[in-house]
């Protein structure tokens, strides 16, 4: 597995990271998986020379860190760089601007500091550890809301707890590059979490460049499109929860999408990869600076997502699967 550092931390980190979003359950999520399923699939990720692996209290109401501690019984607590975050919380006494509602129970977007205080707490807990490596803020506050908490204010509480050892970095999730020099203001931040696959290539103008020039790792989502580009969905494939209301899970550009994929089969030849290799390799042949998560929930697919780091595609063949996707935005 290739490594890099982890921003300025001087750590270093497999260019893929585990994402357990999916593997916390829940009908908002993707559905229940098997425990033990997704328990091995974790304890799979050091082998396969995964070090990273992220969670959030946020993913079906602790539930995934729930299930990251549980795994992490059984495997080298120190070995892992684990990444969780703080911002979205269940707390109705605390409260906090509306999120999502699921099954009822009203989730807020808080990042106050007797909230973040309170995560933390829950966090370690829940994940069985006295520390986290990576603390990252999941969604960003929005001024002018009830509950609106500048980024100042939100950075002192995050270098208290780095200050007491109780988180080793500070990440943001969400950000756009105002939000990423605020936070450089404060303190310092060493991990964005952002959007990016080659469907979807909104960060390259300014967020990359911004974090590239302030030594901050990009560590990009569902490069995969929530699944669509593992290759294995069929024509008629009917979105569920939230891949529902995603651009390229619509009926039309879904289709699009499977034809650029068919058009990469020569490629997948070519080097002896899949579908899935080569959407998650294309992301890691645009430089060092960037990692991903790869939403694995089997431990089949963290064994096939792992090889796309020892991918060495040739610069035409990037250059032309990106002319294909361009092709789709005209
Ligand atoms: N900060 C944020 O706001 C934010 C937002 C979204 C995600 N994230 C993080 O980023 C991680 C990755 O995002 P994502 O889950 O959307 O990633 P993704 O890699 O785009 O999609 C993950 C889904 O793809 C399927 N998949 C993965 N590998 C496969 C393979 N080899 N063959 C067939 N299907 C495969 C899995 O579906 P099945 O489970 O059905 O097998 C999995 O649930 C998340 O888990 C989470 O940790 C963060």
């Amino acid at each position: 597995m290739k490594t890099m550092k982890l921003g300025k931390t001087g750590r270093d980190v497999s260019r893929i990271g585990l994402g357990t979003w999916s593997i916390g359950g829940g009908s908002a999520w993707g559905g229940d998986h098997d425990l033990q399923t997704v328990v091995d699939t974790i304890r799979e990720a050091p082998k396969a020379g995964v070090n990273l692996i992220d969670t959030a209290p946020g993913y079906n109401f602790g539930n995934s860190e729930r299930i990251l501690g549980k795994a992490l019984e059984q495997m080298n607590r120190e070995e892992i760089v684990i990444i969780t975050k703080c911002g979205v919380t269940w707390d109705q006494e605390m409260k906090g601007d509306l999120f999502n509602k699921v099954n009822g129970i009203q989730l807020y977007k808080n990042l106050n500091s007797a909230s973040i205080k309170r995560e933390i707490e829950g966090s370690l807990e829940r994940l069985g550890t006295d520390y986290v490596d990576v603390y990252m803020t999941h969604w960003q506050s929005v001024e002018g809301s009830e509950y609106y908490v500048p980024i100042q204010k939100t950075m002192d509480v995050l270098n208290e707890l780095k200050a007491k050892g109780k988180i080793k970095a500070i990440g943001a999730a969400n950000v756009d590059i105002h939000h990423i020099e605020e936070y450089l203001k404060w303190g310092d931040l060493d991990l964005i979490q952002v959007k990016y696959s080659i469907l979807d290539r909104g960060i390259e103008e300014e967020i990359i460049p911004c974090a590239r020039e302030n030594g901050i790792t990009v560590q990009c989502y569902s490069p995969l499109e929530m699944g669509l580009l593992s290759g294995k969905m069929p024509r008629d494939y009917k979105p569920v929860g939230a891949q529902i209301p995603k651009k390229w899970f619509q009926p039309e550009n879904m289709q699009r999408a499977m034809d650029v994929m068919d058009e990469w089969k020569p490629l997948c030849e070519k080097y002896n990869c899949t579908i899935a290799n080569l959407a998650l390799g294309w992301i890691l042949a645009q430089g060092d600076f960037l990692n991903l998560l790869s939403g694995a929930s089997k431990v089949e697919e963290i064994r096939e997502n792992v090889k796309s780091a020892e991918l060495e595609l040739d610069p035409e063949d990037v250059a032309m699967m990106r002319n294909m996707v361009e092709d789709l935005d005209k």
